[in-house]
């Protein structure tokens, strides 16, 4: 996730952009850039870093010109650098882009303007876009015919902001799957990624729709769709909004934004790319002995991930919490394990002291991570981007939907390699996997009200407890992290199996048991353990699907979600847990963004 912005008027852009960009660090910190155009020139600056440092060292806001666009930077396309910074310019210097979202297709496209002897000097995804519109100008069209020609070549997602040197009057602009709006004011218009970065500047703003451009000018704004160039009105509204509420897009909490923003970035994450998935599942299939390795709700993703290696590859592999893992396995690894390290911040002392062990003794070690320059990125052989955007809320939401969701690429592209599954089934998963952002929007759209109710129901209960089965256990183990980190409320997770191997002495009236019960396999033996646990009182809660009349009329609460392949249901059923634990804390007078004793990354081990 980066931030962009834009701004045409009578004042100095560059003041305005900088104070815009300080505004949209939240989304993205690792390297920022301002773009003018002034006296015939286009001027750049731009650097790896934070703003307040590029602008004290080279002077952002000094730039000159009443036109310009800027950007700050959330890697995901080569490390943070000075030429990996936008502003990214073509061949001659006159066109400067800034890109929020992935191009999908950028490898093809670079080498296809490689080969017609473009300049292409970063390792972005983004430069492709000045040198496609340069070579449609070289072809004789206008500025907006090349900008919308090199936009149609786009896969992927975007919000661009584009300025030319024969224009200096205008910015253009376009958005695919990445919010851009444009703010009105007097004598001036900007353009933006969200509210924040206007509200200084001005509070009647228009939100683009997916698919629409704008040419944008100090005086006005005409909007066109790029498919067929229609052109289109879109209300211009007059935003109430605080700053503070403006950055957490009306939530009253970054955990509820990133909760509520998980389809964008669980489809941000279907964009990973291709090449490192198919490195990473060629390694592991080398192995013979392989570990999932993490700490916390990345753990439990690798448990997910374990049951999707099995279940899909037919390749076992071992969940191994980081801490654990020397003092479990330490004697026992050699050349031969191959080790996926998951880790959102890529910086878990535990998981990097691991490594470290892991290396000395000849294993490969592989990396899945949020965060581009990360340590973890630089000790593994290969690693995985994926693509989620920065989270400030402390406690992990999206990062572990993410997670599992590439965890899931990865073991398709091993079951493809092994072939140990049919391939019908290998493409029915497929199709499931692409619904994935949808089949989370709906249950979004129910699952905050529910939530809220039942948190009213268990506020004052002592403890809780979770149970699952199969891939639900790695549900279960998340809904317990989250609900415990966030409430403090002691919980415990099991698989349900496991149950009554102990944990049931525990069981008295009232007792909460929330239990995860998918239309899988395993749903007769999950309703076994229900009816063991009504029988000796237990308050019971199933989170199951949402046609699953039966187990709707044995729960004392259910919530009922929509139906997607039983192996991505880590994802799905994961999300009611983040909302409980989100009202619970709420609820209790807690801050859900930072619970106590807790930092987002630990460094220490
Ligand atoms: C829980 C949470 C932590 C982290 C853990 C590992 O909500 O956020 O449990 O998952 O500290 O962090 P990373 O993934 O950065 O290694």
């Amino acid at each position: 996730m980066c931030g962009i912005a834009g701004y045409v008027g009578g004042a100095e852009a560059a003041p305005i952009l900088v104070r815009s960009l300080k505004r949209l660090e939240y989304r993205g910190y690792d390297s920022a850039g301002v773009a003018t155009i002034h006296n015939k020139q286009v001027f750049v600056c731009k650097d790896a870093g934070k703003i307040d440092e590029i602008n004290k060292s080279l002077g952002l806001e000094r730039l000159p010109g009443c036109v310009g666009i800027a950007h700050t930077r959330w890697a995901t396309h080569g490390a943070p650098s000075k030429v990996n910074a936008h502003p990214h310019l073509d061949c001659t210097g006159r066109i400067a882009v800034v890109h929020n979202g992935v191009i999908e297709n950028f490898l093809l496209l670079r080498k296809e303007l490689i080969d017609q002897n473009h300049n292409i000097v970063s390792k972005t995804d983004t430069e492709v876009v000045p040198h496609l519109i340069e070579e449609h100008i070289k072809r004789g069209l206008s500025f907006e015919e090349a900008f919308v020609q090199a936009l149609k070549r786009l896969e992927g997602s975007y919000a661009l902001a584009v300025i030319f040197l024969d224009q200096p009057d205008t910015i253009y602009v376009a958005r695919k799957e990445a919010p851009l709006i444009i703010g009105v004011g007097e004598g001036f218009n900007m353009v933006a990624s969200d509210m924040t970065a206007l509200l200084d500047m001005t509070r009647d703003m228009v939100f683009l729709h997916d698919g629409d451009a704008a040419v944008v000018k100090a005086d006005g704004y005409r909007i066109f769709r790029l498919s067929d160039g229609t052109q289109v009105e879109r209300m211009v509204r007059r935003v109430e909004l605080t700053i503070e509420m403006a950055e957490k897009q009306g939530h009253p909490h970054y955990m509820l934004k990133e909760i509520f923003e998980q389809p964008t970035a669980l489809r941000d994450s279907l964009r990973i790319q291709r090449e490192y998935v198919d490195l990473l599942a060629e390694l592991l299939d080398k192995g013979r002995v392989i570990f999932l390795l993490g700490a916390g709700t990345s753990h439990n993703a690798c448990v997910a991930g374990s049951y999707l290696f099995s279940a899909l590859a037919r390749l076992p592999s071992y969940p191994v919490i980081a801490s654990e893992f020397v003092a479990n396995y330490g004697g026992a690894v050699g050349s031969d394990t191959v080790i996926l390290a998951v880790s959102q911040s890529g910086e878990t002392a535990d998981v990097l002291n691991a490594l470290e062990y892991a290396r000395m003794r000849a294993c490969t070690i592989l990396g899945l991570t949020n965060t581009v320059g990360s340590t973890l990125t630089r000790v593994s052989r290969a690693y995985v981007l994926q693509n989620s955007g920065p989270e400030i809320g402390v406690a992990a939401t999206k990062t572990f939907t993410s997670q599992v969701l590439v965890l899931a690429q990865i073991a398709l592209r091993l079951a493809r390699l092994r072939g140990k599954i049919a391939q019908y089934e290998m493409d029915e998963f497929r199709q499931e996997l692409l619904k994935i952002p949808n089949e989370v929007e709906k249950v979004l759209t129910t699952a905050s009200v529910k939530m809220r109710a039942l948190a009213e129901i268990l506020v004052e209960k002592p403890f809780i407890f979770m149970l699952g089965r199969g891939v639900s256990t790695s549900t279960a183990y998340e809904g317990r992290l989250k609900v415990m980190e966030l409430s403090y409320i002691p919980c415990v997770a099991y698989p349900s199996g496991e149950s009554k191997h102990g944990p049931i002495s525990v069981i008295e009236s009232g007792v909460p048991v929330i239990f995860v019960v998918p239309p899988d396999e395993f749903r007769k033996p999950n309703i076994g353990n229900i009816m063991e646990m009504k029988a000796r009182g237990a308050y019971v809660i199933v989170f199951g699907d949402e046609k699953d009349d039966e187990l709707r009329s044995i729960a004392d609460f259910y919530y009922g979600l929509p139906r997607t392949h039983p192996l991505l249901t880590p994802i799905t059923y994961s999300i009611p847990f983040q909302l409980l634990a989100y009202h619970l804390s709420v609820l209790k007078g807690y801050d859900p963004d930072k619970p106590r004793n807790l930092a987002k990354s630990v460094t220490v081990p």
